[in-house]
């Protein structure tokens, strides 16, 4: 049989076809417009998620037996609003999880609800991009859709919906709402109240591998697939990337280098960092997770490379690169401000330390450290928390470039593990359909039995030593500069 992974991105949707072994058939992807309507502020059109996943459908099963396919599941975005009426329509664009306008109601919600009172709810704080503070700003921006709207959901539900005519979550993606009882994997009430939302607008909850339905007859006719195509709730993409590389279980990390950049540790038992810093969130193996999230990872190399320099050349670009640990320059990552674990919707990407003979290989090598250096500030933060990590999984489209995990795999200090497939999200919905079909009695065996290691990258100690004063000295820009953003963004 085969199994379908959708992974739905921020820059594209991706789509995976894998047989019941693990092994992978094809792989699709479909871009669809990102849009910046203010500075600071990212939407997306829920329609163009739909439209380009089924186009990338059809293209993925083009040469195949479309008949062969048993599920489909997903790896979505986290934290997007999505609004729908009662007959369906999307009221506005997705609030993306990458949008920092919600400056207001998060103070309202850490500051007047009071962070204990979230903690106690949700297992989390308010952060710009979840996605309670998006539902308080569309109540007290935009009144009249906030009157319309029947149904929220997170983006990857809006393509379950669709499919399946399913009005469904899964416990990791509802985790990011602020809406959720982590611990208790269930809504929680007083967030509820406190958001103005009622029960019948929010999903029924599933675990991530658990079936909600089956594909429509119409679009099942129209792609080719069988009449009884189970569909599984899937997971927010880093839970789903967890599952694909082989994160599940207890104590294990890994690391997603894509338009975000995060560090996952999963874990057997429900925690909660002290201060908040590090997201508390349910896991798609049934258990729970730890996770601090950087909103600019490898879109910072894209928007350097692309964007500022001009070139789509990545890897000539860094093979320039030959002094590791020894730059002058530095650069702060925080292009869509930082949620982990600085929570500052207002930072802002930052430069520092150029010469006359500072290089564009300098400043290029600045880019792919500086993200290492604020992946490091969620890694201390689980290290302070008694957490020991000695080595770590990678995926991401970041994950690709051997000079970037050198890097990674020396600011951290820890060994890096290489996956046969660094697909990530869009591999963990396919293991996660193959579950829900039955292949795999849980997510841990489907893991053990797919995730395959085939390198493993082990820190230099000579360079460990350099990067560690380098990171003492990236700590320092921050809190130096951070009251000046408020002031010029
Ligand atoms: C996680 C987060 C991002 C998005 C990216 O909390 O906001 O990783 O899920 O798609």
């Amino acid at each position: 049989m085969l199994y379908v992974g959708i992974d739905l991105g921020t820059s594209a949707v991706k789509l995976l076809l894998m047989d019941e072994k693990g092994k992978i058939r094809r792989i699709v992807s479909k871009e669809y417009p990102l849009f910046f309507p203010h500075p600071g502020w990212s939407e997306q059109n829920p329609e163009d998620w739909y439209e380009k996943s089924i186009e990338g459908l059809k293209e993925l099963l083009a040469e195949e037996d479309a008949s062969q396919v048993a599920g489909i599941s997903f790896g979505g975005q986290m934290h997007g609003l999505v609004i729908l009426d009662e007959n369906d329509n999307v009221i506005r664009p997705a609030i993306l999880w990458n949008d920092g306008r919600t400056t207001k109601e998060t103070d309202y919600l850490n500051n007047v609800i009071g962070k204990e009172t979230l903690s106690a709810c949700t297992a989390n704080i308010a952060f710009a991009g979840f996605t309670a503070p998006k539902i308080l700003w569309v109540k007290e921006n935009e009144p009249e859709n906030f009157a319309r709207i029947s149904k929220i959901m997170l983006p990857k539900d809006y393509l379950a919906y669709m499919l399946t005519g399913t009005f469904c979550t899964d416990v990791s993606d509802a985790s990011g709402m602020l809406l959720f009882d982590v611990k208790n994997r269930t809504w929680s009430e007083k967030m509820m109240e406190i958001c103005g939302v009622r029960r019948d607008q929010l999903a029924q909850i599933f675990e991530s591998y658990e079936c909600v339905g089956t594909v429509k007859t119409e679009i099942a006719k129209q792609i080719g697939l069988s009449d009884n195509v189970k569909v599984a709730a899937g997971a927010g993409d880093n839970a789903a990337g967890a599952v694909g590389t082989g994160t599940v279980g207890d104590g294990q990390c890994t690391i997603s280098l894509g338009t975000s950049g995060t560090i996952f540790i999963s874990s057997d038992k429900f925690g909660v960092d002290r201060f908040n810093a590090l997201h508390s969130f349910a896991h798609a193996d049934g258990h729970y997770h730890l996770m601090g999230c950087m909103l600019s990872a490898a879109s910072c190399n894209k928007w350097w490379m692309d964007g500022i320099i001009g070139t789509g050349d990545y890897a000539g670009e860094q093979k320039a690169i030959d002094k590791l640990g020894e730059n002058h320059v530095f650069f702060l990552p925080y292009l869509m401000g930082e949620r982990s674990p600085l929570n500052d919707p207002a930072a802002r990407g930052t430069f520092i330390g150029m010469t006359m003979d500072t290089t564009r290989a300098d400043m290029t090598q600045a880019v792919l450290e500086g993200v290492a250096f604020a992946l490091r500030d969620s890694f201390e933060v689980a290290k302070a928390l008694g957490i020991n990590i000695t080595r770590t999984k990678i995926s991401g489209g970041g994950a690709k470039s051997p000079l970037w995990k050198k890097i990674i795999c020396n600011v951290l200090g820890i060994k890096v593990d290489v996956v046969e497939v660094e697909e990530g999200p869009s591999m963990g919905g396919a293991m996660l359909a193959a579950v829900a079909c039955g292949e795999y009695p849980d997510v841990v065996s489907a893991a053990k039995s797919i995730v395959r290691i085939v390198d493993t990258i082990e820190p230099d100690p000579e360079l460990v030593e350099k990067y560690n004063a380098r990171y003492a000295q990236f700590a320092q820009i921050y809190p130096a500069v951070k009251e000046i953003f408020p002031k010029i963004s």
